[in-house]
């Protein structure tokens, strides 16, 4: 949590540094709640510059939401053009009715009433009753999301849903700082600038020189500013420790299993694999598995393989592969075969299991054959059982 001297060095680099926007005064003096809500609204989804064009005519035009409520909606949407996203304008519109039906022409001061307004939503209504207010109200946006996880060094999406509750929760201890002590708009509006101009997204590069909060961020410290927030839509993706073992007999056939159906690599065929989530499997418990000797496997490499959701770590292990299955070694296998390597076109192998054969049996497969493995080709393959 932000102490409250961090909080001061916050408010005092805000009026040294904030950019001279046509709905600021000077920071922290009173701000017309009408503007704020015009200007929060045309802050979602478009640049600021843009805006800084386009909310002086706007204005003029509406300086109050009776102006708004009054006038024709092709003369709102004209006064939009340029600013995109029509429905901010049709919901700006349809607030500044209800808040000449319902409010009396003026802005509501709570959060719970400013959500009643078309378009508002917990971020617009927080911006409005903390700046226009001073209301200990939360607000979170991408660049506060951003900064507050940096500060923290919490490497999580900022739409997972602990991530958000931890998010808003962080947001309005913030705030209730604020309005303690330099106020919570100000506050809440200088988290804001310092994601939109100092704590930049990658990848550019954040300006943590120019940064107040350097001193207390956790991502900074740690070097991993760059990953943090984690991009939305990805999850941390979980690690899997896998154990390979590239089995080759006295005639040069590879011993390969079939996966079982359901879960990575349904129904793919692989060298016979052990995983476990935690750490990766020993040389020991591989052989075990396979009811051989540890000192028949022999280490040949690692490498880790990438998929949408995990992180596959692969030790890879070569051996021969034993003339008969001792009892009990083909426990849990749903098929399993020996494959001269010419035959491997017939199989199709992931394209992890087609790295962890290459790297246990080097120049004895080729490039060509390796593609063609890629292929589901299973019919009239004619291999030994194993
Ligand atoms: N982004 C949205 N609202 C903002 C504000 N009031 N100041 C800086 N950046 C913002």
């Amino acid at each position: 949590m932000l102490n409250a001297r961090t909080i001061d060095d916050l408010a005092r680099w805000f009026r040294a540094s904030a950019r001279d926007l046509p709905w600021r005064g000077p920071i922290g003096s009173p701000r017309d709640p009408w503007a704020v809500l015009v200007s929060e609204t045309m802050l979602q989804q478009t640049q600021v510059s843009r805006i800084a064009e386009r909310f002086p005519l706007f204005m003029r035009r509406f300086p109050t939401p009776g102006a708004l409520a009054a006038a024709d909606q092709r003369e709102v949407l004209a006064l939009w053009a340029g600013l995109g996203y029509y429905r901010r304008a049709r919901n700006l519109h349809a607030a500044a009715r209800l808040i000449v039906e319902r409010f009396g022409g003026a802005v509501p001061r709570t959060v719970d009433d400013l959500l009643e307004l078309p378009g508002v939503g917990r971020y617009t209504a927080g911006a409005v009753a903390s700046i226009a207010f001073g209301d200990a109200a939360p607000i979170v946006d991408g660049n506060t999301a951003r900064v507050l996880l940096r500060v923290h060094g919490r490497a999580t999406r900022p739409d997972d849903r602990a991530a958000r509750a931890w998010l808003w929760d962080h947001a309005a201890r913030i705030a209730a700082a604020g309005a303690r002590g330099v106020g919570a708009g100000v506050v809440n509006e200088a988290v804001m600038e310092l994601g939109a101009t100092v704590c930049l997204p990658a990848p550019a590069a954040p300006r943590c020189d120019a940064c107040p909060l350097a001193p207390a961020c956790a991502a900074r410290r740690t070097g991993t500013q760059a990953r943090i927030p984690l991009p939305k839509g990805r999850a941390a993706r979980q690690t899997v420790h896998c154990a390979s073992a590239v089995l080759v007999d006295g005639a040069g056939r590879i011993v390969l299993q079939r996966r079982a159906e359901g879960g990575m690599w349904a129904g793919l065929w692989q060298a016979p694999t052990v995983e476990r989530a935690d750490r990766a499997p020993t040389r020991a418990e591989l052989a075990r598995a396979l009811g051989l000797a540890a000192r028949d496997l022999h280490a040949r490499g690692t490498f880790t393989h990438a998929t949408t959701h995990r992180l596959v770590r692969f030790d890879v292990y070569r051996g021969a592969a034993p003339r008969r299955w001792p009892r009990g070694a083909h426990a849990g296998d749903t098929d399993r075969a020996r494959v001269r390597p010419d035959q491997l076109d017939a199989f199709a192998l992931s394209s992890a299991q087609r790295r962890v054969l290459r790297l246990a049996l080097g120049g004895a497969l080729s490039a060509r054959r390796e593609r063609a493995a890629a292929a589901p080709v299973a019919k009239a393959a004619t291999y030994a059982r194993s």
